[in-house]
């Protein structure tokens, strides 16, 4: 056993009892420790599995070794990337990153502020995308080996210090950055609830000129194969999502993401374990931040099940696809999204509660089970 998976394991006996602590104590604890843990975790050596070959799935001419892949905020600045081939990840994903570096949020004496609730099989954040920015993580990709069926993405976000055509003509330099870079695929973050963006950032308006901005300067002006998908909170309402879906068709995006972390606490707090929601109720209050995992499950699928339905009334004369992020943690709940019609999946809450089980095997069981379902696309 590694020390990550030690860690990981000793976490996963010890977690239970941290609702116990005062609410205040236990995110202190666990920001400290998940910290401390992810240093292990980057640095950890384990051996090679394989993935079987029927998993393997392909979008936008890039073949994938299989559907499912760790969602933005794991690898921020490109760590783990050997790593998570050697487990047998579909693919990589880096970021998100920004113009500028970002050490996180800070609050109540508590750096990157982070909560777990184990019982509820979900989880806190307020993080606050920390990130070495474009540049830096460009660089590091760049230098990355590349393997067959692999691809590596990144995911990026303006930056909220940056407005206006500023922060426009960013995003496109972002985008060049990381073409140069040879990244295979990019996601555009267009809902972090963690940054300090304004409300006119998070305005429908603003959002739909920053897809008009990259669609005219980086999207119609590529020169290589670099699909752009965009990533929504797993928040968005029913009625947004056919003119969504028209505008990203309209303008000539890839593919769709949902979603990212909610910011429904009241909606949420019933599925919260009662044992977990006095520590839910602290974070909420104080930090505020995106709630992830289980209790978010449900609503993302249903925005998946919606924009695919739409998807396919649309003319296509090319590939766009939707991609389902949100409460993943076993095979069953790929092999759902893939029937509400999501072509890939990623995870990061259910990603690490299946690590602090099966270690470095984390991939290897799961692909198991998806062959033996015949959970996959198998497109190839
Ligand atoms: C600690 C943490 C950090 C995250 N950071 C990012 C990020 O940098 N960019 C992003 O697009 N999403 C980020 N997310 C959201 C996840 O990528 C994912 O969309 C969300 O957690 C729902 O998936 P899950 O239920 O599998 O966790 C983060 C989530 C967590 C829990």
């Amino acid at each position: 056993m590694t020390l990550a998976e030690f860690l990981a394991r000793a976490d996963h006996l010890m977690r239970p009892f941290v609702a116990l602590l005062p609410p205040h104590t236990a995110v202190q604890l666990y920001s400290q420790g998940r910290n401390f843990f992810l240093e292990q975790f980057f640095a950890d050596a384990q051996p090679h599995d394989t993935t079987p070959q029927e998993l393997a799935t392909e979008l936008w001419g890039l073949r994938f070794r299989s559907s499912l892949f760790n969602a933005a905020g794991i690898f921020k600045n490109g760590e783990g990337y050997d790593m998570v081939y050697r487990q047998g990840a579909g693919a990589y994903l880096a970021g998100t990153t920004t113009t500028y570096p970002r050490t996180g949020n800070s609050k109540a004496g508590i750096a990157k502020p982070f909560a777990p609730y184990p019982r509820s099989r979900s989880a806190s954040n307020w993080l606050g995308l920390p990130n070495a920015g474009h540049a830096e993580v460009a660089k590091r990709l760049s230098g990355l080996p590349r393997y067959n069926d692999f691809p590596i993405g990144v995911s990026i976000m303006a930056a909220p210090e940056s407005s206006g055509r500023a922060a426009l003509e960013e995003l496109v330099e972002a985008i060049q950055m990381y073409a140069s870079a040879r990244v295979d695929f990019i996601e555009l973050n267009e809902s972090c609830p963690n940054t300090s963006h304004s409300d006119e950032h998070k305005s429908w308006d603003a959002m739909v000129e920053r897809l008009e901005f990259l669609a005219e300067h980086a999207l119609r002006k590529r020169t290589q194969r670099l699909p752009i998908i965009v990533k929504y909170s797993s928040d968005t309402q029913q009625e947004q999502i056919a003119p969504l879906m028209d505008i990203l068709n309209t303008l000539g995006y890839d593919g769709v993401n949902f979603g990212n972390t909610s910011t429904r606490y009241v909606h949420h707090a019933e599925r919260i374990h009662h044992s977990e929601r006095r520590l839910y109720d602290y974070f909420t209050q104080t930090f505020g931040g995106g709630v992830s995992g289980e209790v978010v499950k449900g609503d993302a699928l249903a925005c998946v099940h919606h924009a695919a339905e739409y998807c396919r009334t649309l003319r296509h004369d090319r590939e766009f696809h939707v991609i389902s992020t949100g409460g993943i943690a076993i095979a069953e709940d790929v092999r759902t999204a893939q029937q509400a019609g999501a072509s890939v999946c990623q995870w990061y809450t259910g990603y690490f509660a299946q690590f602090a089980v099966h270690g470095h095997g984390v991939y290897r069981h799961i692909n198991e089970a998806l062959s033996r379902v015949g959970g996959m696309n198998n497109r190839l």
